[in-house]
């Protein structure tokens, strides 16, 4: 190992980042690209795979050059990315059938009735820690072998691979030389056996998925490969750790050990709670999954994903032109004291962890003649922080580890409003940590463990705490403004059915 720095692909539903990080794992350069979502009917949400490719490119070569380091100083690469997104590319000619299903898209939710009717729902949950809805990548595969034009027959004679975006990533980093994954990646996909680590093959029978087209599953950190030297300036950059996203945030904030929890604020949200070495099972709707294999290490986390959290905030800017953007939400909703008793349910794409509910759509309630644009702006921060409470809340009972702490990341989070109220409406806790790059840390620190370049003892130093939330709500309060919110999701529930 020559260099001391780490470059971190941060690759994500609305944006690629890249982000390098030096010795003390403090952030020295970002690169950043947007790229185009498509929503070719409702309920279905695209990316174009090269534009992913591209736009990733492009942000690790800004963050090289703003940083103005040679390649020659990274000692690794690490990636972590947008989970679930799945797509399908030609073995020899690296060109993707179709574009990439994104994790949002609920075109397969037929597909997961089925699998439902054939009585397949414990066997998943049991073997892939998953429920089954069309937010994971398996019925998205099937899709794309059922809807696109040869798939089927290509993939049958072994032409087509498939993979999450880590999995395209590394395949174009490595000019085709890897076609692998990592353990929390292929966690995702619900055709993963997390307790065995394999493919699991009754799954792919009953999906109809060739197993040829299924990426080699490593640890999260590995060897995944080399860069192909056009890329970086004719030096061969190791790629050192894969992580999903959310088990990278995890990571980042050294949540290292079990009863560690932390949330990302990003387009949903993501709750992820570290069980340690075994795996919880869940009675309460939220998901087993894997939070992070390194040699002979793996830990298992519990998990709640709610679906609509930055994007509810989006809405307000795009959808209701209330504001210019998300930061102005703060703002608005400082203009009042309270929400005057609106609830706003952000079901957009039904409801994930703990009601899996395909069908809820949005809503809003208790408008009365006084409702003005801060109560709006109010009620859809507050529903960030009660999706989050109903997942918290589902978390205690199926690990019965009682919480002490959340640890918080992600845009929304520079939100004082927000971050109080989800004190308040937890009764717990909050910690904003110092580093607001937790994601791409988490990737980058496994990355340096992996090459040799830090000690696991050094992570805590890496992310110290920034700002701390306390409850100040009484408690029969919190208690009255919970159940105010219980009742408005049970309204929005099976709408579209
Ligand atoms: O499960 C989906 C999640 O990984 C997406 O995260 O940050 O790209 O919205 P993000």
């Amino acid at each position: 190992m020559n260099g001391t720095y780490i470059l971190a692909l941060d690759q994500g539903t609305t944006s690629s980042r890249a982000i390098l990080f030096d010795q003390e794992a403090r952030p020295v350069a970002i690169g950043q690209r947007s790229f185009a979502q498509s929503f070719p009917k409702p309920g279905e949400v695209e990316h174009d795979p090269d534009e992913i490719w591209e736009s990733q490119l492009e942000a690790a070569r800004e963050a090289l050059s703003t940083s103005g380091l040679a390649p020659e100083q990274i000692a690794a690469i690490g990636i972590t990315n947008q989970r679930e997104t799945t797509l399908i590319w030609d073995r020899k000619t690296g060109r993707p059938i179709g574009p990439a299903i994104v994790w949002q898209d609920r075109r397969t939710a037929a597909i997961c009735e089925e699998l439902k009717k054939r009585g397949l729902e414990p066997y998943i949950s049991e073997t892939t820690g998953l429920v089954v809805d069309a937010y994971f990548s398996a019925t998205k595969i099937a899709w794309m072998l059922e809807h696109i034009p040869g798939a089927r027959q290509r993939a049958e004679a072994g032409d087509l691979l498939a993979g999450t975006v880590d999995t395209w990533l590394i395949w174009k980093l490595t000019g085709g030389r890897s076609h692998v994954t990592d353990v929390t990646n292929a966690s995702r996909t619900m055709l993963f056996d997390i307790g065995q680590l394999v493919w699991d093959e009754k799954l792919l029978a009953e999906l109809n998925i060739p197993a040829s087209m299924l990426p080699t599953v490593l640890m999260s950190g590995a060897d995944f490969g080399k860069t192909l030297p056009e890329w970086f300036g004719g030096v061969e950059i190791p790629i050192a750790s894969v992580l999903g996203d959310q088990q990278a945030a995890l990571f980042g904030h050294a949540c290292v050990e079990a009863g560690h929890a932390k949330n990302t604020y990003g387009t949903g949200c993501f709750i992820l709670l570290n069980t340690g070495s075994e795996r919880v099972s869940s009675t309460h709707g939220l998901l087993s999954t894997i939070a992070w294999g390194w040699r002979d290490e793996l830990h298992y986390a519990l998990e709640g994903s709610v679906f609509v959290a930055g994007a509810a905030v989006e809405w307000l800017k795009d959808g209701l032109n209330l504001i210019e953007n998300p930061r102005e939400s703060e703002q608005l909703a400082a203009s009042v004291e309270d929400s005057g008793g609106v609830v706003i349910v952000p079901a957009f794409t039904g409801l994930g962890a703990p009601y899996w509910d395909m069908y809820a759509r949005g809503a809003i309630f208790g408008l009365t003649r006084g409702t003005q644009p801060g109560h709006i702006a109010r009620a859809t921060l507050e529903s960030l922080a009660l999706q989050t409470r109903d997942v918290m809340n589902a978390m205690e009972k199926d690990s019965g580890i009682p919480l002490r702490e959340l640890r918080v990341d992600g845009g929304a989070v520079r939100n004082n409003i927000l971050m109080q109220f989800q004190a308040d409406i937890l009764g717990l806790e909050v910690v904003r940590t110092e580093q607001t790059e937790t994601t791409a840390l988490g990737a980058a620190m496994l990355a340096g463990l992996q090459c040799g370049l830090w000690e696991r003892d050094q992570f805590r130093s890496f992310n110290p705490a920034a700002a701390h939330f306390q409850p100040e709500m009484d408690a029969e309060q919190r208690e009255k403004r919970y159940r105010r919110w219980q009742n408005a999701v049970e309204r929005t529930r099976g709408w579209e059915e």
